[in-house]
């Protein structure tokens, strides 16, 4: 297969294009506009592989994405500010990004008559304190990050009813892997405890995720792909739920820190208590997660313990800032 995979320099589109490339040996063009989360050094290994192209340019740019759309059989999007402290602080590129660039992408896959496939996210169904979501549960964002990526769900299932565009859309629980980006809880609370800095738990630390690591994403991505039916949703949740007070401390175990690192600190406004996806529908379709919490935590751990290179350069630049900005006046001394 020949695939555009648009934002494949950031954490979980990287992970897919290794899969794609090494284990599918589909030809593969990167389409990514390399925001602070995107990274050609996350594609590295990819850069000299037969069919490997990269393109920097930003999905918004519609002569940039006509070019590159030029002999795909499909669309990948994962392309997006993905961070919810960040689309508090400042939403303006998650309008511009989720809206106006899904809206573009979609054009270009109506002109050149390819399939087109949506990365999308649980947070699109807003918080459930019991339960779960199925991919018929009304959508109902609570912030920024998660309204606009709703919106942008919307504007591509209104081009497979109105324009008869193949379309799909997958909506993942919370990833965690390899080459993710230190704002996130996981590699944030990793590095931090390697580092024996504090910890910063939100709240009360209560706050529960649907853990699925990153591969299974990928994996779930293109079964969907290459299976899916045009015009569905298919909810891809991780197999273990689990606070995140609990993550902390097995982080804290697994790299030998302090306890007395952790710290409590003001929760972020509007913050979405549980999240949890029902994947019937994607696992009738013949995919299931492979790896367990315990074991794709353990995994994560060492990849950040033995891979210096990669974050060295990212604690050391513009997200010292980023991070004394976000947690100052969190974090008393
Ligand atoms: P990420 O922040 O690591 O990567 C996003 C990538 O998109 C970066 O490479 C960035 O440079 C690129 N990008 C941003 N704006 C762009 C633009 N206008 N044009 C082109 N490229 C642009 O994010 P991620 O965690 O890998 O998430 C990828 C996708 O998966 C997103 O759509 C996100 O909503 C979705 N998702 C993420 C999670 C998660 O837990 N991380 C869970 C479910 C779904
Ligand atoms: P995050 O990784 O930002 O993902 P999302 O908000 O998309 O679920 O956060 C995961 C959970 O961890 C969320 O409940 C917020 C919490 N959290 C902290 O407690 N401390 C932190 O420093 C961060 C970044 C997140």
């Amino acid at each position: 297969m020949k695939l555009l995979v648009c934002g494949g320099a950031g954490f979980i589109g990287s992970n897919f294009v290794r899969q794609r490339v090494v284990d599918h040996g589909d030809a593969v063009t990167v389409l990514d506009k390399l925001t602070y989360a995107g990274r050609e050094e996350n594609l590295a290994d990819l850069r000299d592989r037969e069919g490997f192209a990269f393109v920097r340019a930003g999905i918004e740019d519609a002569d940039a994405v006509a070019q590159a759309i030029d002999g795909v059989d499909a669309v990948v999007n994962f392309a997006a500010e993905t961070h919810v402290d960040r689309s508090i602080a400042e939403p303006d590129a998650f309008v511009r990004t989720h809206a106006v660039g899904t809206w573009v992408l979609l054009e270009a896959a109506r002109a050149a008559g390819v399939r087109y496939l949506q990365v999308s996210t649980d947070e699109v169904y807003g918080s459930i304190e019991e339960g779960s979501f199925s991919e018929s549960s009304p959508l109902a964002p609570s912030s920024p990050y998660s309204a606009t990526k709703a919106g942008a769900d919307l504007l591509v299932s209104s081009y497979f009813h109105t324009y008869g565009l193949q379309t799909v859309i997958c909506r993942g629980s919370n990833n965690y892997g390899p080459y993710q980006y230190p704002e996130k809880l996981i590699p944030l609370m990793i590095l931090n405890a390697l580092h024996g800095d504090r910890l910063p738990v939100y709240g009360d630390g209560m706050q529960v995720r649907n853990w699925l690591y990153v591969e299974d994403f990928g994996r779930a991505i293109g079964h969907v792909l290459e299976h899916g039916a045009p015009g569905e949703v298919y909810n891809v949740g991780g197999p273990d739920e689990c606070p995140n007070i609990e993550v902390v401390k097995r982080i804290i175990e697994l790299t030998g820190a302090d306890e007395g690192q952790l710290e409590y600190v003001t929760d972020r406004p509007g913050h979405d208590r549980r999240y949890s996806l029902g994947s019937e529908k994607i696992r009738a379709l013949g995919w299931e997660p492979q790896v367990d919490f315990s074991q794709g935590l353990e995994q994560t751990v060492s990849w950040y313990r033995d891979n210096p290179a990669w974050w060295e350069p990212i604690r050391s630049g513009d997200y010292r800032e980023y991070y004394e900005r976000q947690y100052g006046s969190k974090i008393k001394d």
